[in-house]
């Protein structure tokens, strides 16, 4: 399975949108976020202005939970918490599969070498109007090898061209690139780097998913897809990439004194330009292999409550399960409000057993690889609030949280130069913290039996009328939940 299979199960799901005759400049980016806003289905572009018919970029591809869903092979129909439910459950019975690797595969029907290199080749947009170029790195695979234990680590970070052979490659202080990138330079080395930009989305998900340190991305990936992943090792660089990758290149990534390059400004996921254009490294590209009518997968940023990569899904899914492995009980569901970024607001919604033990469910929220990350709100709520539903959670927040003793503050927490909430003076210090809040929005534990009785009618009366009176009561009711 690889990303052309899956855009063609899309289709025949309905939903794919293809798209002639856009431009790469502007066009693909507005309507990708004009599209996602709507609701949209994943959108294919082709015969893209200036390039020929085969060079295409898709957009949208897992952004909804339905797309997401089948990315995972589950069936269409599911709700959101069950989606996040089963893809908690897909990662705690997941049994990592290590990959093969094999001499051939589509990748390899055209490679470009040295001189040769020109990545004006492919239609990369330029996303959004405020941005400084054109980013070919989206939703990207960027693979690195720790020089000391010698594991392979893949991770989303944005590629920006500055020119034919050069790339701009932005990593958020603390991400694993970044310290594996680090230490090559700390040798007064250059750091060897590949970037595939296209693969089947379960290839890809893992590299945006923060996980353990030494935990390698392709294992995951061979687990979630039930089979090894088939890897060709590049030849610049020696490092291991899908024989089924759209666009590859291999390259160095030279320390910042060598060669750096202004990086930006680009449109970011929390929706701002807060990191701004500074100097970051680059990549020199060595070699460029793609295969045969090539697809970008491009995934760029959007504002919320666009999202474009249907991270609030995943993330949700992947803190539950790491609130599950320390051990929380009780837990009923996660989410991440899609307004929030997909990070910024965590919902937990836990059946409270003891005293303690909400605080304790906000505080594992923040904890792991993925809940430590850039993180701001975790609200806690109780089993009979919905928490992919960000009315009853607000309902909830709005009737069940005294702000003098519900709240909860933590300073100086991981975070990232994308953070508009860092001022000029902390940036210009290099203090990349931010603070998080935990909200207590459940019944006090304490005295939560003489918490005042919630003015609705019973599930069974509701039930029952609905069926009697179905003829005068809307299907969907609103903003309201029917159950
Ligand atoms: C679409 C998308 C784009 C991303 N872009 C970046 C980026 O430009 N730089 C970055 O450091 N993290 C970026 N991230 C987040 C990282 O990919 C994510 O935190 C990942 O787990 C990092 O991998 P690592 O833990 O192996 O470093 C992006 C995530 C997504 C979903």
């Amino acid at each position: 399975m690889d990303l052309q299979d899956f855009i063609n199960r899309l289709d025949q799901l309905g939903e794919l949108r293809r798209v002639d005759g856009a431009d790469w400049d502007l066009e693909i980016g507005t309507i990708t976020e004009l599209g996602d806003e709507r609701g949209g289905p994943a959108l294919l572009f082709d015969h893209i202005k200036g390039y020929p018919s085969g060079f295409q970029v898709v957009s949208n591809l897992i952004a909804t939970p339905g797309r997401m869903a089948a990315g995972f092979g589950f069936p269409p129909g599911l709700s959101n918490i069950e989606l996040v439910r089963r893809i908690k459950d897909r990662f705690k019975d997941l049994q990592p599969i290590p990959p093969v690797y094999v001499r051939e595969g589509p990748v390899l029907q055209n490679v470009y070498r040295d001189g040769d290199v020109d990545m004006f080749r492919f239609p990369t947009p330029r996303w959004h109007e405020a941005d400084g170029g054109r980013y070919i790195g989206t939703g990207d695979m960027v693979v690195t090898k720790d020089p000391k234990d010698g594991w392979v680590n893949v991770g989303t970070y944005r590629v920006q061209i500055h020119d034919k052979d050069t790339l701009g490659l932005y990593i958020s202080p603390g991400h694993q690139g970044r310290l594996i990138r680090e230490s090559y330079w700390a040798q007064g080395k250059a750091c060897p780097v590949a970037v595939v930009f296209g693969a089947h989305p379960m290839a890809w998900m893992p590299a945006f998913m923060p996980l353990a340190w030494g935990v390698e991305e392709y294992r995951i990936a061979g687990g979630l897809m039930g089979e090894p992943l088939k890897l060709v090792a590049g030849e610049y660089t020696g490092l291991p990439f899908p024989a089924d990758s759209e666009i590859v290149v291999e390259g160095d990534c030279p320390p910042p004194e060598v060669e750096s390059r202004k990086e930006g400004p680009f449109g970011e996921w929390t929706g701002y330009y807060a990191s701004g254009a500074r100097s970051e490294a680059v990549i020199k590209v060595k070699r460029v292999l793609h295969r045969n009518n090539p697809v970008i997968l491009g995934c760029p940023p959007l504002r919320p409550p666009a999202s474009g990569s249907g991270n609030y899904v995943l993330r949700a899914s992947n803190v539950w399960y790491e609130m599950e492995r320390l051990g929380i009980p009780g837990i009923r569901g996660v989410w991440d409000m899609r307004a929030g970024a997909s990070r910024l607001i965590t919902v937990v919604s836990i059946e409270q057993k003891y005293a303690g033990h909400a605080k304790q469910a906000a505080m594992a929220a923040l904890v792991g690889p993925d809940g430590a990350y850039a993180s701001r709100f975790v609200i806690v709520v109780d089993e009979d609030i919905d928490p992919t539903s960000d009315e009853d959670v607000l309902w909830a927040m709005a009737t069940r949280c005294d702000p003098a003793t519900s709240l909860e503050i933590v300073r100086g927490c991981w975070s990232t130069p994308l953070d508009p909430t860092i001022s000029p003076e902390k940036r210009q210090q290099g203090d990349f913290t931010s603070s998080r809040a935990m909200i207590l929005a459940c019944r006090p534990f304490h005295w939560r039996k003489d918490f005042p009785k919630v003015n609705r009618a019973s599930d069974e009366l509701r039930a029952a009328t609905l069926r009697k009176w179905a003829t005068v009561i809307p299907a969907q009711a609103g903003i309201h939940k029917t159950g």
